[in-house]
């Protein structure tokens, strides 16, 4: 039976407010609207900045549907939806590309305008397509993943390659994406080069491999977790350090160990301290630092402007750079020509309803990806 035009009952996990856990609970999920689509979720990761929503450093409204990071199926489409059908393999996408706003149009630019990173929680007519126990649930990030049934905007969908598999491409969703194109597009890693890599988490491992791709000789890979050492190796990491192994700044110690001569730094935290170190990490003249973690909300950073006096670049990326609808489904066929691998970011596949054990392994440091199936 068509469930099209029709409200679906399905289970999502709700967050209630700041600091509650999520739940899982029946939820309804309106049809679609002009220009929008319902997607079934077959696979969804979990990210750090999910967890960040939860804890307040990352903006969202209460109650809330989280997850980001998905494939899925389009189950209808809303009247106007020209580019997507019902039955397409689809990756929701954070950073959507509507194809007309300043970001879209500029050829340098991916950030659209229609990017939900203030918390704004509602689709473009202002209203939300989740209800819960008589309640409007608020959307996140444009997506919404960590329900059976979502709906977002045309522009924050994009199809894919009908045979990738959905439990690995969800990562081309937000971690993968986000790493290997702050390589690839935003440092512009050049071979040959000397890297370091702050935090070894699933967007950090992704820079790792973005670094590799492009060539760079010396990959040197940085966490106060040493269990992830052997993973960072996995995908290309040269050498590893722990900061809690010294009582000096990383800079000092990279200094030390490449004669100084990193060219390229990327802070895969989110801490202030790391930013400023990571930039300091590269060459004071020629060397290039990318901002790839989410910043705490409403925090302000102090350093000293001699860092880029004497010719640092800083810089920061959104999505790895990509403009989501044009590249993703490129960097999907590129998986399935084996130009890269998945597996090793992929620690944990877990059902949906074990959605709680999936932050914990998150939270105790114990996982890269989890990713959660239904
Ligand atoms: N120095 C070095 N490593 C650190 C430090 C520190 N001071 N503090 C934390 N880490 C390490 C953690 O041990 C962990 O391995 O950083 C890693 C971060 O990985 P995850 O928490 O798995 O985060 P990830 O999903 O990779 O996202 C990284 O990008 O998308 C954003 O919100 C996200 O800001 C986060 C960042
Ligand atoms: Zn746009
Ligand atoms: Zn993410």
């Amino acid at each position: 039976m068509s469930t099209s035009g029709k409200v679906i009952k399905c289970k999502a996990a709700v967050v209630w407010g700041l600091k509650q856990p999520f739940s899982i609970e029946e939820v309804e999920v309106a049809p679609p609207k002009a220009y929008e689509v319902r997607v079934k979720i077959l696979a969804t990761g979990i990210c750090r900045t999910d967890n960040n929503a939860t804890i307040g450093a990352m903006p969202a409204k209460f109650p809330v549907i989280l997850g980001h990071e998905a494939t899925g199926i389009i189950e209808s489409i809303g009247e106007g939806v020209t580019t997507l059908k019902p039955g397409d393999k689809v990756i929701p996408l954070p950073v959507p590309q509507c194809g007309f706003c300043p970001g879209c149009i500029s050829p340098h630019s991916n950030y659209c305008e229609k990017i939900d990173i203030i918390g704004r929680g509602v689709l473009a007519d202002g209203t939300s397509r989740f209800t819960c126990k008589g309640k409007p649930v608020y959307h996140f990030m444009n997506t919404s993943t960590f329900t059976e049934y979502t709906v977002v905007e045309e522009c924050a969908v994009v199809k894919i390659d009908a045979a990738a598999p959905p439990e690995k491409v969800c990562l081309f969703g937000c971690a993968f994406s986000t790493g290997y194109g702050a390589a690839i597009n935003t440092a512009k890693v050049t071979p040959g080069s000397t890297c370091a890599v702050f935090g070894l988490g699933g967007v950090g491992l992704s820079i790792i491999i973005g670094c590799k791709v492009a060539g760079a000789s010396r990959i040197i890979a940085i966490d106060i977790n040493p269990r992830k050492f052997e993973k960072a190796k996995a995908v290309g990491a040269t050498e590893c350090i722990n900061p809690k192994d010294y009582t000096k700044p990383i800079s000092e110690v990279l200094k030390e160990k490449t004669g100084n001569s990193v060219e390229y730094t990327f802070e895969a935290i989110g801490h202030l301290d790391t930013m400023i170190d990571a930039l300091a990490s590269c060459h004071k003249n020629y060397g290039t630092s990318v901002v790839v973690g989410d910043p705490p909300s409403s925090t302000m950073l102090t350093y000293d402007p001699m860092l880029l006096f004497t010719g640092r670049t800083w810089k920061g990326c959104i999505f790895g750079g990509w403009k989501t609808r044009n590249d993703l489904p490129k960097l999907v066929s590129d998986f399935m020509a084996k130009k890269f691998d998945l597996d090793q970011l992929i620690t944990h596949v877990l059902p949906f309803n074990k959605i709680k054990d999936g932050f914990s392994l998150l939270n105790k440091g114990e996982s890269i990806r989890t990713v959660l199936t239904f």
